[in-house]
């Protein structure tokens, strides 16, 4: 496995002075993690171009949090692969729980996401995972399976495709899953790949990652970064996540 990718999905936080400040401070931290980790901050659309210039020339990568399954057109208040892509971004995160949640993303949207932000050389951070009530009735595995074979598109590997799994009850609850469900499912994860001949597509893990907990999931089996959204608006904490990289 090469290095590890730690994401920061900032989600609906950050005012431009806020944003910024934050953003420098992850790029000046970035510089001592950087043989052990890639760093990518995703901050919301309104900054993503400022952020991005701010970066550039540094070793932190810019991406966005979401974008529309068209190229362009009718579509109020949305964004597009490629403007994300005018903006700076270098990837983008499609299909997180809390959009298929509030937005309710299906599977073949979040599939037509991803189709165009490869169309766009965007790299897709494409997110998956099952809620509390699917793992206790023993569907987890079930579920994983069917987003991913219903949203990951033809070519995902070649165009630097990365998963994300993030199993929704962990997320932003505190609550990480233990070790033995992250192994699991991140194995189980890696054998669907390698049936579509993707074998090489790094697997994130996400869900209340926070430097306490980092060494040791970044450490598992299959687990090539975490997605983390809390701890990344603290840059000491999202830097001491990428620290904790082996
Ligand atoms: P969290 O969010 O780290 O706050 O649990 C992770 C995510 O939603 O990507």
């Amino acid at each position: 496995m090469g290095k590890a990718l730690i994401a920061g999905n900032w989600k609906m936080n950050g005012l431009a002075a806020q944003a910024e400040a934050l953003a420098l401070a992850v790029r000046e931290g970035a510089a001592e993690v950087r043989d052990r980790a890639e760093i990518l901050i995703c901050p919301p659309a309104t900054v993503l171009a400022m952020v991005a210039r701010a970066m550039r020339g540094g070793p932190v990568m810019v991406g966005g949090q979401d974008c529309h399954m068209k190229g362009e057109g009718a579509h109020t208040g949305d964004i597009s692969a490629e403007m994300l892509k005018d903006a700076g971004a270098s990837h983008v995160i499609v299909g997180h729980s809390e959009r298929r949640t509030d937005h309710g993303e299906t599977n073949a949207m979040v599939m037509g996401k991803a189709r165009m932000a490869m169309n766009f050389e965007l790299r897709p951070i494409l997110c998956i995972g099952e809620t509390l009530a699917e793992r206790e009735q023993g569907r987890a595995r079930e579920v994983v399976q069917d987003q991913m074979s219903n949203s990951i598109p033809d070519g995902f590997e070649e165009a630097g495709g990365i998963v994300a799994y993030e199993p929704v009850w962990a997320i932003g609850t505190g609550r990480t899953a233990s070790e033995d469900e992250i192994a699991e499912m991140h194995s189980f994860i890696r054998s669907l790949l390698g049936s579509r001949r993707m074998a090489s597509v790094p697997i994130l893990y996400g869900g209340s990652v926070k430097p306490a907990n980092a060494r040791a999931i970044l450490a598992l089996p299959e687990v090539g970064g975490a997605l983390v959204g809390g701890a990344s608006l603290v840059a000491a904490d999202f830097l001491a996540i990428a620290a904790a990289a082996p």
